[in-house]
């Protein structure tokens, strides 16, 4: 089976969230059982070609026409790890410091990109069984194949996929980014697949026209059906139900594994975790902490957005700060949060830290030296720290919500429970958690077999890359 895999971020090149992750792991997974995959992603000027060995592919030029004006592009590619990654070259778009921007022309970026994606495949003659396409980035693909290039037979027998990382993103524009992407005029009706409010809308044009949806957790697949998470979108979602599938994320357990990280300084496994002790001490030393292996300690390893609930966090230690414990986050993100942060960290120095930077080795650290993980999002489509957070022993405190529901179950349940959960975003249940973690801390035997359950479960892509594939064999025979 071929797969061509479309997405706007992948590890190890170039990341702002856990979509980089899944677009790392998952197609190696997908190479792994057989399947024959190129990745295509945007080259930006972020991306050091030298350090990761990407090539000028040799081809010619190519050029686009975006709303009047033609655009050239070019070609670089990368074999690793079985997978053929193809990047889109085109400084005037990807040469602006930053992945994602605010900037006017922020459609027409990856406008360009997606059409490119199709004309190289066109030169390389290769063609795909499956377009994998991700989030906003890449929902025009199926409407451009259906509309606009059904006259190849190159693609002819193509089905594509549209997996929705996050319906908070969904690509809304001006009405003219219709036209601009080469579709006519008279495509943008009132209600239609393009339109949304009065506006175009990216992420609602795919889900009309891909051949199958999916999403990252089972629980999230509901959800987004509902006025409460479907960001307007529910009513369209709820038209392809049945159609809409859940495949819970994996997580890559080569870069995220206790037992062999290279970027933690103690390495350790269910079986012995006294390793993790130390990296808690090297956390707190990192924090400025003086001594405290015993005091509780709370992590979080975020973008401070709105889907956070980082609002419970502030709030719970400004009640609770005279009590015993801890906290250290790494996050960047709105300014409303990273200032809250710094303010309540400048405050009370000897138990709360905060890095406001972007730094997977810190990231590691916390994951391994914490006690306890906090994730109160308001909303999670899937969200990997948990699940990294249970692959190191620490135990996630989290909002019983998309992926976290499917993720992680509650102590009470005492035969199966990994961590703590809330059910509602009101202060009051996040408070009784993160106070019912204290007890558990407390409690060394039932901690330490809550520990080892997390540690012991496969969060790897075995199961979930075998999904994708039956997902893609039902579509291709249908
Ligand atoms: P989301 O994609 O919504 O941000 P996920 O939990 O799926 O949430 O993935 C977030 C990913 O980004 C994780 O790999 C996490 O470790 C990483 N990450 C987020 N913020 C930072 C940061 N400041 N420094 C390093 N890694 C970060
Ligand atoms: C999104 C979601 C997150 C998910 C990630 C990868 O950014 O916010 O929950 O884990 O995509 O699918």
């Amino acid at each position: 089976m071929k797969i061509c895999f479309i997405t706007s971020e992948c590890v190890p090149f170039v990341k702002t969230g856990g979509l980089a992750d899944v677009s790392g792991s998952l197609p190696v997974a997908l190479s792994g059982s057989g399947a024959e995959v190129k990745v295509f992603l945007p080259l930006y000027d972020t991306i050091d070609i030298k350090i990761y060995g990407i090539e000028y592919a040799g081809l010619p030029p190519f050029s686009i026409n975006i709303g009047g004006e033609t655009k050239e592009f070019e070609l670089f590619s990368r074999r690793l790890n079985g997978v053929e990654y193809n990047f889109i070259d085109c400084p005037h778009y990807f040469g602006r410091g930053k992945v994602y921007t605010s900037d006017a022309d922020e459609n027409e970026r990856f406008i360009l990109f997606q059409h490119a994606v199709l004309k190289v495949l066109q030169y390389q003659k290769w063609q795909p069984d499956i377009f994998h396409c991700n989030d906003w980035q890449a929902s025009y693909i199926p409407a451009l194949l259906k509309l606009q290039y059904s006259w190849d037979k190159l693609f002819e027998k193509s089905k594509t996929v549209l997996s929705i990382h996050n319906i908070g993103y969904q690509g809304i524009f001006e009405p003219d980014t219709v036209t601009k992407a080469g579709f006519g005029e008279s495509s943008f009706v009132l209600g239609g697949p393009f339109e949304f409010n009065g506006n175009a809308n990216m992420l609602k044009t795919g889900i009309y026209y891909a051949d199958a949806v999916s999403t990252v957790s089972p629980t999230y697949a509901e959800e987004i059906t509902t006025p409460e998470f479907g960001a307007g979108l529910d009513g369209v979602l709820k038209a392809r139900k049945g159609n809409i599938k859940g495949i819970l994320n994996g997580i890559d357990v080569a870069e995220w594994n206790p037992a062999a990280d290279e970027l933690i300084p103690f390495n350790y496994n269910p079986d012995d975790v006294s390793g993790k002790m130390k990296n808690k001490a090297e956390l707190l030393k990192a924090a400025g902490f003086a001594g405290g292996g015993d005091v509780p300690l709370y992590g979080i390893v975020s973008r401070l957005a709105w889907q956070k609930g980082i609002e419970l966090v502030l709030e719970f230690f400004e009640k609770n700060i005279e009590k015993n414990l801890r906290l250290v986050v790494l996050g960047s993100g709105e300014e409303k949060y990273e200032t809250q942060l710094k303010k309540l960290a400048s405050e009370h120095p000897e138990k709360i830290k905060v890095f406001l930077e972007y730094n997977n080795k810190l990231a590691h650290l916390i994951t391994a030296g914490a006690d306890f993980f906090l994730m109160p999002s308001r909303y999670e489509p899937c969200g990997l720290n948990q699940m990294y957070s249970l692959n190191y022993g620490t135990v996630p405190v989290v909002r019983k919500v998309g992926g976290l529901a499917d993720t992680v179950t509650d102590i009470s349940d005492k035969e199966n429970g990994n961590g703590i959960n809330f059910a509602g975003f009101v202060y009051d249940e996040f408070e009784e958690a993160v106070l019912r973690s204290l007890e558990l801390f407390k409690d060394k035997a039932f901690m330490s077999s809550v520990m080892k359950r997390g540690m012991e479960r496969d969060f790897s892509w075995k199961k979930s890359g075998g999904e994708y594939i039956r997902l893609y064999e039902e579509i291709l025979k249908s």
